[in-house]
């Protein structure tokens, strides 16, 4: 008896190969397209040979208060949705999902949007929502006996998978643009003792350098162009649409950077809605920073037919990539789901992190640009105040403590990157002050202090 029911589809070709199969680079050999996972049973079971919704909800739930790891897991909780190992005994798990929805009060009185919710996937055990993709990931990579991973990265990944890694014990290789990474993440893959290059070459750069190396030596590779990741990544879905009583919010908005994420969101609500756990799906719009906006380009020019690569810049490091290897899934995703896809500058994203730091939350500037791109929406009338949106938090604020402490000390954004913001970055600065070590002084400062 085994637990794997997957086969892999060409996203281009439509051609379906065994998950065994695969290239080490994860394209297609016809086509070069990417793979997507599918369970060719679901289809056929049809009527009353369909997975029974209730029952599988009662289940999913009842697992919260398991003490079995698989079981604690918001990920592997739902495994009756990814059958993609042979046995989930293999499954390498941290803990990872079951991550919160939180009300965002403030945002949503300044919005006037009553329904507003953050899903933090920041809470993540190794701070951000790749943990939800690497232990799908890197449990395949175990059972299939590799001894090497590898990822190029902005960061988040690295750490995931350098964290995982040791979980299996497995080694881990890390490619990473120089200079162009948060330290917070690059302390974390030498942490968990991956082997970690800092190469001269943007994000881009090292996955194409990665993509070469994994198809000369046994490495696994654990980018999201391996289908496997976005299995994880898809159960943040369902954590949301339980949270909401099995209906699903009207609104989902998502970073977008290498698009897998925002690709393996879209898989898990399609997926929901085709077993019938759902009844429809909610728009996903992807959100990118200005200097990093590929597909924002894309849907200008040709409503996401076409991409042409751009050179990236942003202080939001994690989402500087200028060649998205998801593009096609992503594109799919915000046309299906009739959602947007718009980019935001970097004073915006800027703003928007203070403001979520100031509901007591916190995020990385990538995840800001959620909300940053709901006050574009909510202002050109694409939200009303009736619906229920939720942004997904992808990081952790502590993974960029220079990026804040930066924006605190007014050290951040240039005099033309905040034109025409000043007086709402002023009035979001709290800088720490040096006082004398005196009650007087100390009083003197709350005092002072705005608002
Ligand atoms: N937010 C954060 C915090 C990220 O780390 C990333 C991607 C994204 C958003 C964008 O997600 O790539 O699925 O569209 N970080 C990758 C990395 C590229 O290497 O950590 P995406």
């Amino acid at each position: 008896m085994t637990d794997n029911l997957h086969q892999l589809r060409c996203f281009g070709c439509g051609a379906r190969i065994a998950g065994a199969d695969a290239l080490p680079d994860f394209r297609c050999a016809a086509c070069g397209d990417l793979f997507e996972v599918e369970y060719p049973g679901w289809s056929q079971r049809r009527g009353p040979d369909r997975p029974n919704s209730g029952a599988l909800k009662w289940l999913w739930r009842e697992r919260k208060s398991s003490s079995e790891a698989l079981d604690q897991s918001g990920v592997w909780r739902f495994r009756e949705l990814l059958p993609i190992l042979d046995s989930f005994g293999n499954a390498v798990t941290l803990r990872e999902g079951n991550t919160p929805l939180y009300h965002l009060h403030r945002a949503s009185k300044a919005l006037g949007i009553d329904q507003l919710f953050a899903k933090h996937q920041g809470m993540n055990p190794s701070g951000s929502f790749k943990d939800t993709g690497m232990t799908s990931a890197m449990s395949v990579a175990r059972e299939r006996g590799f001894e090497w991973v590898a990822c190029a990265s902005t960061g988040n990944t690295s750490a995931a998978m350098a964290a995982y890694a040791a979980r299996a014990g497995l080694r881990s290789l890390v490619l990473i643009p120089d200079g162009k990474i948060a330290w917070g993440k690059l302390s974390q893959a030498m942490d968990y003792g991956a082997v970690t290059c800092q190469l001269m070459a943007d994000f881009d750069g090292c996955l194409t350098l990665l993509t070469q190396i994994v198809k000369e030596a046994p490495i696994y590779l654990l980018n999201s162009v391996n289908p496997y990741r976005l299995e994880g990544q898809k159960t943040p879905a369902f954590e949301i649409a339980e949270a909401f009583d099995w209906d699903v919010p009207d609104h989902l908005i998502v970073p977008g950077g290498n698009l897998g994420n925002s690709s393996a969101l879209g898989k898990g609500f399609r997926e929901m809605r085709e077993l019938g756990l759902v009844a429809r799906m909610p728009r996903i719009s992807v959100i990118q920073a200005a200097g990093a906006n590929p597909l924002v380009r894309s849907f200008a020019a040709s409503h996401g037919a076409e991409l042409e690569p751009v050179e990236a810049h942003t202080r939001a490091t994690a989402i500087r990539i200028g060649n998205p290897a998801s593009w096609r899934k992503a594109a799919r995703v915000i046309q299906d789901t009739g959602g947007w896809c718009l980019d935001v500058t970097e004073a915006e994203i800027a703003i928007s992190k203070a403001e979520l730091g100031a509901e007591g939350l916190g995020c990385e500037p990538a995840s800001a640009v959620t909300l940053a791109g709901l006050k574009k929406l909510r202002a050109e009338g694409k939200i009303r105040s009736n619906e229920t949106v939720v942004l997904v938090l992808t990081g952790h604020t502590l993974k960029d403590a220079d990026y804040t402490i930066d924006f605190h000390r007014g050290t951040l954004l240039t005099e033309e990157e905040s034109a025409g913001n000043e007086a709402e970055i002023n009035a979001r600065r709290r800088n720490a002050v040096v006082v004398d070590a005196s009650a007087a002084a100390v009083l003197s400062a709350m005092r002072s202090s705005a608002g």
